[in-house]
């Protein structure tokens, strides 16, 4: 049987590629490769626990003996590459940790899988699981496409644009066979609530001042996480060798105008009074270098490969906020102990 190694399987987006390809694909066996950072929570697969084509090996990338070990041992078919730090506040107050994770991480899995499948590149894949925030900051018009000159600001996005290049280098340099895709921000169930929608989901419920930075101005192009997935699993499969692909929604929202409708569907869902939760919005100081706005143009994809998102942003947040409703467990294990201290450390002084 094949195995695929998946990266960072324990967090956000990978619980759910991992979940696809562990339901999708019997003639895979999985390898969530996770260090269980704040960010990984293996209640997040709890479903497909005990299937028998999945497995969880606990592990840094970062420690490069124990990777190529993993790869010496398990000699797998393909890697997807998920793990990382992935928070941009948390990157300017700890720059370091993303350099170690997402740079030095990505070529030590590069180095490991460079070493057992040599000479026999045309039979592996790697894939890289990337993000628009590569290519910097849009003014009011414009996309970006797979071709924009890459323009990082914060050190998180300075971080995967130094991953990707290494992931392209080792295709130019060894030949190896490399696939990177670079998505806009996603949103959807398991979302860790440090990032905008979980966390004003969170806030709202409780009552809470829901923080929106600046005057709220800034352009996300939101994309459901599900629809991300499957269209990892589609790169993954039909992709040519080298290849880039953008994904994204074609979904923009002013932070404000998304708070605001979050704020009346949970209003709705919750039985306040339409604009009860409105009055929890609070501006705050902005965020240091705070990219303008971001959106994909996903025509490639679409074009070469048919992928189109299966869901409206509305129905994707109603989705969503249903599933925050309903996982209330959830959402306090993973707001207990060390969260507290980093909602103080980022929000406390705003
Ligand atoms: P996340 O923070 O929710 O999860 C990251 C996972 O990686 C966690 O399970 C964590 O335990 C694991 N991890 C972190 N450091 C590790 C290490 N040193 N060794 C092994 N595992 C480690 O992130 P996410 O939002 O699910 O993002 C996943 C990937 O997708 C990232 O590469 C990110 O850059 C990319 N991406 C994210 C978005 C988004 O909107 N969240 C958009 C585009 C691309
Ligand atoms: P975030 O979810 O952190 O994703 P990213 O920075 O990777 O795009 O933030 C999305 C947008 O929301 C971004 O413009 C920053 C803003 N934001 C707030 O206004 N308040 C918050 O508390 C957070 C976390 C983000």
């Amino acid at each position: 049987m094949k195995k695929i190694i998946i990266t960072g399987g324990a967090g956000f987006i990978g619980s759910h590629v991992v979940r696809r390809f562990v339901k999708n694909h019997p003639e895979y066996h999985i390898i969530n490769l996770d260090k269980l950072t704040y960010a990984g929570n293996l209640a997040n697969l709890k479903d497909i626990e005990n299937e028998p084509n999945y497995q969880f090996v606990k592990g840094d990338i970062v420690d490069a003996a124990f990777i190529q070990n993993l790869f010496e041992q398990e000699q797998p078919y393909a890697v997807i590459h998920l793990a990382a730090e992935s928070h941009v506040d948390r990157s300017i107050v700890n720059p370091l940790e993303f350099v170690m994770t997402n740079v030095i991480g990505t070529v030590n899995l590069l180095n490991a899988a460079r070493h057992i499948w040599k000479d026999k590149y045309n039979e592996h894949r790697f894939y890289h699981v990337s993000t628009d925030e590569v290519y910097g900051t849009l003014g009011e018009d414009g996309m970006f496409t797979e071709t924009t000159a890459y323009d990082p600001h914060s050190p998180y996005s300075a971080s995967k644009a130094s991953s990707d290049h290494f992931v392209r280098a080792y295709h130019d340099t060894y030949g190896m066979d490399v696939v990177i895709s670079n998505c806009s921000n996603n949103y959807g169930s398991f979302h860790f609530p440090e990032k905008l929608i979980p966390l004003a989901i969170h806030n709202i419920k409780q009552n809470k001042a829901v923080p929106v930075y600046g005057k709220g101005e800034n352009i996300r192009d939101w994309l459901w996480v599900e629809d991300h997935a499957r269209a990892i699993e589609l790169i993954f499969h039909e992709a040519k060798t080298g290849t880039t692909y953008n994904i994204g929604g074609h979904n923009e929202w002013k932070n404000i105008d998304l708070i605001t409708l979050l704020c009346s569907i949970l209003d709705r869902k919750l039985g306040r009074t339409e604009g009860e939760s409105a009055k929890l919005i609070t501006f705050v100081t902005d965020r240091a270098g705070h990219d303008l706005r971001y959106a994909i143009d996903a025509t490639k994809l679409k074009n070469e490969l048919g992928w189109t998102p299966s869901v409206t942003f509305e129905e994707g947040l109603e989705k969503t906020v249903d599933w925050f409703l309903q996982n209330e467990e959830w959402l306090n294990d993973v707001t207990s102990g060390n969260y507290q201290q980093y909602y103080q450390s980022q929000y406390a002084n705003r």
